[in-house]
């Protein structure tokens, strides 16, 4: 971490609550799912569709599963009673995957299966490297248990990825789904690229695999050098804003998802890269966090990888134009 990021963090650490909760108001949808809903119904009547995160992970005990599993359900009726055009985004361990996995695989499988009824699509998001392998197991057994409606992240930045795509690909087929990023978590140098040129690289390779291999790809990143790589990707693949997949290898009908893919991105994020993106004809998905706790979200985030920080920084200074 070079001394502008040490001292940037820092100042972020010392910042009192309001401040924090200040800065925060730009990536968080509110505290309640009503702020998330119209923060969604905001960005539909600009072109994009969303998914909802309730904040909050790796909780202590398994009691504290039902808060997760309650706040998730009703996610899902406001999505459907407010017929909003999004999908779901979970974290694992906030349903038990440290704890006890079964448990949380029976909880996700509940959950995806509801869902499911509707056509709405659950995201397994990616924590750090201590349940990749659990958060695929999940996947593979909600599959199989007849649920095609999830997917998972694969973070570029992990030098496994790769692999994971090939092997996923080869056994879910045409219900492999993809959000490749680069990957939030600073991992150590011996299973993760730590070098910024490295990450982006191996980020777009990802992302090129993925296509190739006829996965339905969320494409979710705020980096110009990723957005073009993969503008040179689609095209190679034969993928396009109003063009049908015509991969070989991928399935007839995406049930209201993109051409396969769409563009992915949080909240509050480069709001003109977003909007530039709708103009030609992407599917744009929003990454809405909404929740109470919003505080240590914020702060989290920032511990996993400070250089967010710099970025805060420098969006603080900026007009308030990232927002719907
Ligand atoms: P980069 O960080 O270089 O950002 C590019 C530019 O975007 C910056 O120069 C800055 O201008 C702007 N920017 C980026 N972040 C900003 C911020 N917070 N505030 C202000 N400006 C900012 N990771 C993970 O490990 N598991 C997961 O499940 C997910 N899920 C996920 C979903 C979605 C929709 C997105 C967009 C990202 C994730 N991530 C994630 C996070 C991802 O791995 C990555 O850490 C961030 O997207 C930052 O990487 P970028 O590719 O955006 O580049």
């Amino acid at each position: 971490m070079g001394i502008v990021d040490r001292l940037v963090l820092l100042m972020v650490r010392i910042s009192p609550r309001f401040v924090i909760r200040w800065v925060s108001r730009r990536y968080i949808a509110g505290v309640d799912i009503d702020a998330a809903s119209r923060t969604i119904r905001r960005l539909q009547s600009q072109g994009c569709c969303a998914t909802l995160d309730v904040l909050g992970e790796e909780i202590q005990s398994i009691d504290e599963v039902s808060f997760f599993e309650s706040e998730y359900q009703m996610a899902l009726q406001r999505i459907i009673d407010d017929d909003l055009d999004a999908n779901l985004s979970i974290k694992p361990t906030a349903f038990g995957l440290l704890i006890d996995e079964v448990y949380a695989r029976e909880k996700i499988t509940a959950l995806t299966a509801a869902a499911g009824d509707h056509h709405i699509h659950v995201r397994l998001d990616m924590e750090d490297h201590r349940v990749t392998d659990g958060t695929i197991r999940i996947l593979k057994h909600i599959q199989e248990a007849g649920y095609s409606n999830i997917g998972i992240v694969l973070q570029g930045r992990l030098f496994r990825t790769a692999e994971d795509i090939q092997s996923l690909t080869e056994e879910l087929g045409a219900y492999a789904d993809f959000r490749i990023c680069k990957g939030i978590y600073l991992e150590p140098a011996e299973i993760a690229h730590t070098g910024h040129a490295q990450i982006v690289d191996a980020t777009c390779e990802a992302i090129d695999a993925a296509l190739a291999a006829g996965a339905y790809v969320g494409i979710a990143t705020h980096d110009d050098k990723i957005v073009e790589s993969t503008r040179k990707s689609l095209s190679r693949h034969g993928l396009g804003p109003s063009y049908e997949d015509k991969r070989k290898n991928a399935p007839p009908s995406r049930k209201g998802k993109g051409p396969g893919y769409e563009y992915q991105m949080l909240l509050g994020v480069r709001g003109e890269l977003r909007r530039a993106l709708v103009a030609e004809g992407h599917r744009v998905r929003i990454y809405i966090p909404y929740g109470k706790q919003w505080y240590e979200y914020s702060m989290r985030r920032l511990r996993e990888n400070p250089t967010i920080a710099r970025h805060i920084l420098k969006a603080f200074f900026l007009p308030w134009k990232n927002r719907p």
